[in-house]
This record gives C-alpha cells, structure tokens and sequence, in this order.
C-alpha cells in the first residue's frame, strides 16, 4: 500500500487507496456469479492483514477457525473458542472499517458452539454478527440443515461447509479426501438440502473436483467455494498463511504460494485475485483430485 506518511508498526492509512469498489454484498456476489466471475475468498485474522487483503481486492474474507492452528498453535481448530472467534472478527472488522473497505467478513462458528440446539447456534451467531461479521459460517450436513434454516430465517446468512470439515477430523480419521465413491451420493444431498434451507454459501474442501463441479450446477443460489476442490466452483478460499508460504510444513497439494515472485504482501494477494478471476488457480492437473 502507498501511503504520504509513515506508518508505523503497521498502522493502517485512513482510507484505502484501492477502495473503488462498491461494498460486497450477497447481492453484488449473486451478480458476479451470474455474469461467471468468480469470487475470491482468503482467511484473515488480524486488522492489518484483513485491510491488505480488502485493498488487493478480495471479495471475501473468512475469519477462520483456522487461526487455532495458524495463530494460537493448537494441533486441530477443536479447541477455538467463540470468544477468541469474537476478538479476531472485530480486529479484522475494525482494520476493514479502518480503510473504508468493501469485503464481505465470514465469521466462522467454532466447535462446540453450535452443536447443541438450533438456539445455541442462534446465540453464538449473534456474538460474531454483533462482533461485525456479514455471514457465519458452520460445518457438517444433515443435521445442520435444520439449523441453518433457522439461522437464515431470522436474517443470518449462513455459509455452510462440506466434504473435509477441519473440526471432526478426529471423527474423519485426518485430513483426507471427501465425496469419493459411495459418498459422493451423500454430499450431493446434503448439498442440495443446505440450499433449500437458505444457505447462500458452500464451502467444498478436499471434494473430487468433478464432483464440485456437478455441484456448482445444482446449487444456483448456493455459491460453492472450493479449497482443494478444482477450478469448477462459483469462487476459491485459501488459508493466508499457505498461500505466503507461511508454513514450516508441507504445504497441502491444493495450495499454491503466491508469495512466488513477489515483493510484498500486497502484490502476493492482487496475484492470488488475477489468478482465480482469471481461472489459472487453481490448476486442477496440480490442485485438484
Ligand atoms: O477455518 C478456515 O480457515 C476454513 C477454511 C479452510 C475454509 O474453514
């Protein structure tokens, strides 16, 4: 970012000098989705990193449970709490509000946090909205549907989460390929029942990406967004860190470092935007299964 003064420790300008777009809204998503541009989603945790990402033009940011693993150090985003989800949202809203951004913010609801009843859910939903998220995001099928619904019903829009959901990897025996085979029948209803249940968002994660492509078919008002799930979904999500190439790991094959090349974070993110707008990222010779 240019700015006439410096700025220390990362202190954000008044106003982005990239903000020209109008605020990013389910209905502005649906029109992109219309006219076949794809959205751009990143996970963000903190004020600094969220204004980046909103000035290099990423439509979405998802305040990830992720931010167990990658900020706190945790082995899974089981244990993630709703008030750490509730202090990472309003860092990450209040760096958007900082420089006037337009992203649209998920706040992801953590394990344990909407599990118990439909009211539960509601409750914990309520601390991220206030907290400033536009959008909740919660994993699993089946049984969410209902509560969804119920979620949808009273003005939360919902972003749901399918195939290799993080928070019962213990349950899915680890971080392994969803909707193969037999299971594939099972993802395509639970998808189309999040749908109907007003979910206007679907993350795939680790899905077969002929599967996510059929899906992305089926779900004309329920926009998918693939993290390792081929080029065929309406947008795409990446953890930031993987994609900086934060990682002393093996990063998963799904994710590419768009830090590759260039100078700062900035530039990484506006290559990460052109690649999946362009459809270049992902790849699903490299990407993809
Ligand atoms: O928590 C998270 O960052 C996520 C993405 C992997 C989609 O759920």
């Amino acid at each position: 970012m240019t700015s006439s003064t410096a700025t220390p420790y990362g202190t954000l300008p008044p106003a982005s000098p990239v903000a020209t777009r109008k605020p990013v809204s389910l209905p502005r998503l649906n029109e992109m989705r219309e006219r076949g541009e794809k959205i751009t989603m990143l996970t963000a945790y903190d004020a600094t990193f969220a204004a980046v990402a909103d000035a290099a033009g990423v439509d979405c940011i998802l305040v990830g449970d992720s931010l167990g693993m990658v900020c706190q150090g945790l082995t899974s985003t089981v244990g993630v709490s709703l008030e750490t989800m509730r202090y990472h949202t309003e860092s990450v809203v209040r760096g958007i509000q900082r420089v006037q951004g337009t992203a649209w913010i998920i706040g992801d609801l953590p394990f344990g946090t909407y599990q118990e009843s439909r009211e539960q859910a509601l409750r914990s939903a309520n601390v991220l909205m206030q907290a400033g998220a536009h959008m909740v995001k919660l994993e699993g099928g089946g049984w969410t549907t209902e509560t969804v619904r119920f979620l949808v019903e009273r003005g939360i829009p919902v972003c749901a989460h399918l195939g290799l959901t993080p928070q019962t990897v213990h349950a899915l025996g680890g971080y392994r390929v969803q909707g193969r085979g037999d299971s594939a029948d099972k993802l395509r209803q639970e998808a189309l029942a999040l749908q109907d249940a007003g979910a206007s968002m679907l993350v795939l994660e680790m899905v077969p990406a002929a599967l996510s492509a059929e899906l992305t078919l089926a779900l004309p008002r329920c926009h998918t967004i693939g993290i390792g799930a081929g080029h065929g979904t309406a947008g795409q999500v990446l953890v930031m860190h993987d994609m900086l190439g934060v990682n002393l790991g093996k990063n998963p094959k799904f994710v590419r470092n768009f830090m590759t090349g260039q100078n700062s974070v900035l530039e990484a993110m506006l290559a990460y935007v052109r690649a999946v707008k362009d459809g270049s990222f992902p790849d699903n010779a490299l990407h993809a299964w």
